[in-house]
């Protein structure tokens, strides 16, 4: 037995009476990394983890106050640093760095301990304040630590845990902007559909399941579980921007998830003087691709078609080499293919800052998801094409290549945080351009006009 867990239950003698740990041990992730030492690795490589430590959100949360002269209240921290909020450790979140890590970002006992979901958006969830950890088993064995109890608010199996998620993936700002929305979106999927045979729950997609125990320790003897342990990284697009345990691991759940995305199609043709088509299909996403924070992330397409010797003869999306980096809009490329939801302030200007946005172009350029299995339905076939004209080229073109990329943010938004003095690290150089794995195709000269 671990230090801790002595020292916790020794607590527990003096105080005498109940059984479990106090509520205080409880709300601490390292307490359950004792007896769930896979899923606490995993969760604290998270986003989830990160939340009320990325700089991003420490900066843009504390610019946010100071243009609205704290207006924006406690608006951030609700889905950012709910435990803190809750246990009166911050009302604002500017004071974040001083608080205690237990209850920073997305906690275990955050979402363990949720017993209701009262809407759709900007996180309305009670919590029971209790001793009891909640999620979908029915038969768990005794835990020497917390009560057990089933939820339908945890259970990956039942669409019902969808909304435990998605009402903090889901954003509608104090102006009234329904800003991200990608709960919004997965209702409206085949996903969502009231047959429990075909539906997938975020957890059901998000949270990878396998055959393990979900509990190791002294004192107790946990069963092996048939698909029963599901993963716990909450890998999508963001990484850590500073130093943060176990990054190759979030890494890896990110290449791992975007590989399933897409299905793309790249045609070389010879017709209206010379095209090349690429063709994307969000086949992966119970929701849109990009989801979510889209007015932020930077998704573009990569098209470069090489002549003679590897001579680029035509290009798209391609961004040169540069310190700091470019975004894809300051290529001033005519032709770039982004997946864009642009968000403008009151002036018709296009910004990120939350506060400020009056207006979303959503769906915008993002690729749709399946709404229908029936293929009689128009909407069954929901790929998006876009034509590249390469005007006499076509002979000449020994190979092309195409890929989606993605940048969580844009460089011109983080270098103004940085020299307004709110983004304590220029972070710029640690943002990442994911390649989508499923998308990368190459077309040579010599076979057919399609590959896919
Ligand atoms: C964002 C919400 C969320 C957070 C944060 C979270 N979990 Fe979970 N957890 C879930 C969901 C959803 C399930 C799936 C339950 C099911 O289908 O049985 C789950 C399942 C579990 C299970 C049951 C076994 C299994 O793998 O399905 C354990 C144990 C568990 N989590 C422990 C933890 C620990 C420990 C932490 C923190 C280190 C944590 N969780 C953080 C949502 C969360
Ligand atoms: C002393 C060991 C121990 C500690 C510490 C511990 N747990 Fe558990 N937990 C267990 C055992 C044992 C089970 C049951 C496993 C089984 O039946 O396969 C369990 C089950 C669970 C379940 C599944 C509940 C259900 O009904 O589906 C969740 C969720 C969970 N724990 C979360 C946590 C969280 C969060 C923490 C930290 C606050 C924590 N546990 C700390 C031993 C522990
Ligand atoms: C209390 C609000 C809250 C709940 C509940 C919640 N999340 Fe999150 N989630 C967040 C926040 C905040 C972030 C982003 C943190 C950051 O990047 O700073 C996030 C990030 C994520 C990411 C990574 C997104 C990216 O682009 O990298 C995934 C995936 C995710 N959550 C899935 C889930 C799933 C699945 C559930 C339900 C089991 C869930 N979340 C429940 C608030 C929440
Ligand atoms: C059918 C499977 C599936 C379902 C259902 C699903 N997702 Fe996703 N989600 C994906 C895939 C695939 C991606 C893209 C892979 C990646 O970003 O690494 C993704 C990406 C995301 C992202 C990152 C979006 C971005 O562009 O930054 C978030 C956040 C997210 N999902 C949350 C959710 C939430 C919340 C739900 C439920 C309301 C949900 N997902 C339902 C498969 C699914
Ligand atoms: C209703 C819940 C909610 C609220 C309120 C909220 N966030 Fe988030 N935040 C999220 C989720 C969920 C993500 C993950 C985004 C995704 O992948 O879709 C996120 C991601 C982020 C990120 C990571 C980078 C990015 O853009 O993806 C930053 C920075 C951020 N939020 C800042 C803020 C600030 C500043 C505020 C207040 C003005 C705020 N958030 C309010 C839920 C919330």
């Amino acid at each position: 037995m671990r230090p801790l867990l002595l020292i916790a239950l020794a607590g527990l003698v003096a105080c005498g009476g109940d059984d479990v740990l106090p509520k205080a041990e409880l709300m601490d992730p390292a307490t359950c990394a004792q007896c769930h030492p896979k899923h606490h690795r995993e969760w604290a490589s998270s986003m989830h983890a990160y939340a009320a430590d990325d700089p991003v959100f420490l900066a843009m949360n504390k610019l946010g106050q100071e243009e609205t002269g704290g207006a924006l209240g406690d608006f951030c921290v609700r889905c950012h640093a709910p435990v803190a909020l809750a246990q009166g450790l911050t009302t604002d979140g500017t004071n974040l760095p001083d608080v205690p890590q237990w209850a920073k970002g997305v906690t275990c006992y955050f979402c363990h301990n949720a017993v209701e979901v009262a809407g759709e958006h900007n996180a309305p969830i009670r919590l029971a304040d209790d001793q009891t950890m909640r999620a979908g088993l029915r038969d768990p064995i005794d835990s020497p630590a917390h009560h057990t109890a089933y939820s339908n608010l945890l259970d990956a199996t039942k669409a019902t845990s969808s909304s435990l998620c998605g009402s903090c993936h889901d954003i509608v700002t104090p102006a009234g902007v329904h800003l991200e929305r990608t709960f919004a979106e997965w209702k409206t999927t085949i996903f969502a559909d009231p047959d429990p045979r075909k539906q997938l729950s975020c957890a059901a997609c998000h949270m990878v399941a396998t055959t393990d125990v979900v509990a190791e320790g002294p004192g107790f003897t946990a069963p092996l579980r048939e698909f029963g342990r599901r993963e716990h990284t909450f890998a999508a697009i963001d990484t850590a921007l500073t130093a943060w345990p176990d990054k190759a691991l979030q890494q890896a759940a990110i290449d791992r998830d975007l590989a399933a995305l897409l299905v793309p199609r790249l045609c070389v043709l010879p017709v209206d003087g010379g095209r090349i088509d690429y063709r994307l299909d969000n086949v992966g996403a119970g929701h849109m691709f990009p989801s979510g924070a889209t007015a932020d992330r930077r998704v573009w397409i990569e098209l470069v078609a090489y002549g003679a010797g590897d001579a680029v003869l035509f290009s798209s999306g391609l961004i040169p080499a540069a310190d700091p980096p470019l975004d894809p809009e300051d290529l001033g490329d005519p032709n770039l293919w982004r997946l864009d939801t642009p968000a403008t302030d009151a002036a018709g200007a296009r910004t990120e800052k939350f506060w400020a946005i009056r207006s979303i172009d959503h769906p915008g350029t993002l690729l749709g998801p399946a709404v229908t299995t029936d293929p009689n339905d128009p909407r069954f076939y929901h790929a998006v094409e876009k034509s590249f004209a390469v005007p006499g080229l076509v002979p000449q073109i020994q190979r092309v290549t195409a890929r989606v990329l993605i940048r969580p943010l844009p460089m011109a938004l983080l270098g103004e945080l940085f020299a307004s003095g709110h983004l304590a690290v220029d972070v710029r150089d640690q943002v990442p351009t994911h390649v989508v794995g499923g998308s990368v195709l190459e077309w040579r000269a010599g076979g057919r006009d399609c590959v896919q």
